[in-house]
């Protein structure tokens, strides 16, 4: 299979841990006889630095050409003081819009390997934790109209727009839904009904879909603030939590860190057709970056989502995910994830084990 990557390295640990991600995408190639093209273009602070723009035009012209997309991080305290029409953040936000993304998975899993890393009781950790978060990422609040900070009777005021349409919420529930069949079969829908109505909308539209289409799925509702909660009280009771952006944005990050291990994680965002887009959950740790230190695992885990997703290869999918679990079984660590015991490598040495063991 010939297959062409965009490449969207970005600021901070963004190039080191895409790198490592492209050697073992180079790895997959050689041993299972694929063609990866990787074709680079900027984004975020990097794009400001270079273009003036933290989403150049011909960036998301390279993303369109390309069968997927390859993102490490944006962002960082060089680029805070810039206006924010033109933070770095706008470049990933931009890149969502542009392609159409609609659908972030962001799975959550404590692997076994790890489990001495797990922030929560270790009787709640026994219970497991296999969750995966579906979340809208271009609608809601982050993009509503009309937002502004404006001056009113002297008095300066700052707003935005909780926004959805009945179709935008139909589309990600679908995506929920679909992933619970391949899962546990469980959606627990999260919204804020009590108070806001895009949540009472939220929580109709997913009914109405689930009682058309997907009976066979269990679904559930929740407020936000107890969904909050019952992530660190006990994990274990979700298998897809389907929500819109911005308590996507909150909760994906709580279930990621309770995992103990941040750098873990990998995601994919997809929209109706190709490019999706694949990054770690992660930011762009401006503190450790250009040190070799970062734990490039969840941009490798990232490309085993690529290959599973992206190009349906699943067992290229399975044979990046079994070759990071051995590479943590042979005891090799990075300092996010070090325990007693374990070999502390750096980022380019941990690359190179994944891919010598794929
Ligand atoms: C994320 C990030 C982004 C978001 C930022 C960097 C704009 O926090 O991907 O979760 O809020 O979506
Ligand atoms: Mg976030």
């Amino acid at each position: 299979m010939k297959k062409t990557i965009c490449l969207l390295p970005g600021d901070g640990i963004g190039p080191e841990i895409v790198a490592q991600g492209v050697t073992v995408l180079e790895a997959v190639a050689k041993k299972f006889g694929h063609e990866f093209d990787f074709v680079p273009a900027l984004i975020g602070g990097a794009a400001i630095d270079a273009t003036g723009e933290p989403l150049p035009a011909a960036t998301v012209e390279a993303c369109r050409k390309a069968d997927a997309v390859y993102l490490g991080a944006v962002g960082g305290p060089k680029w805070d003081g810039i206006e924010p029409a033109r933070r770095p953040e706008k470049g990933l936000l931009g890149i969502r819009k542009a392609l159409g993304l609609f659908a972030n998975l962001r799975p959550a899993l404590l692997l076994p390997e790890l489990a001495g890393a797990c922030l929560l009781r270790a009787d709640i950790a026994a219970r497991g934790l296999d969750l995966i978060v579906v979340r809208e990422l271009t609608g809601d609040i982050y993009f509503g109209e009309p937002r502004a900070i404006e001056e009113r009777d002297g008095l300066r005021v700052g707003y935005n727009t909780m926004i959805y349409d009945e179709n935008e919420i139909r589309r990600i529930a679908k995506v929920a839904f679909e992933t619970a069949r391949q899962r546990r079969r469980k959606v627990c829908s999260v919204e804020k009904s009590n108070v806001l109505e895009t949540s009472r909308l939220w929580k109709a539209v997913v009914q109405e879909v689930h009682d058309a289409d997907y009976a066979d799925v269990e679904l559930s509702h929740m407020y936000v603030d107890n969904a909050a909660m019952q992530l660190v009280r006990d994990p274990s009771q979700f298998d897809v939590i389907l929500t819109g952006n911005i308590f996507g944005d909150i909760l994906s990050d709580e279930a990621s860190v309770i995992t103990g291990s941040l750098g873990m994680l990998p995601s994919a965002s997809m929209g109706a057709q190709a490019p999706a887009l694949f990054e770690p959950i992660h930011g762009s740790a401006p503190d450790i970056a250009g040190q070799d230190k970062a734990n490039p695992l969840a941009t490798i885990l990232s490309a085993g989502m690529m290959l599973r997703l992206a190009f349906g290869l699943s067992a290229e999918a399975d044979a990046v995910e079994n070759a990071v679990r051995q590479t943590l079984r042979d005891g090799f660590r990075t300092g996010d994830i070090m325990e007693d015991g374990c070999t502390l490598v750096g980022c380019a040495e941990m690359g190179r084990l994944v891919a010598e063991r794929l």
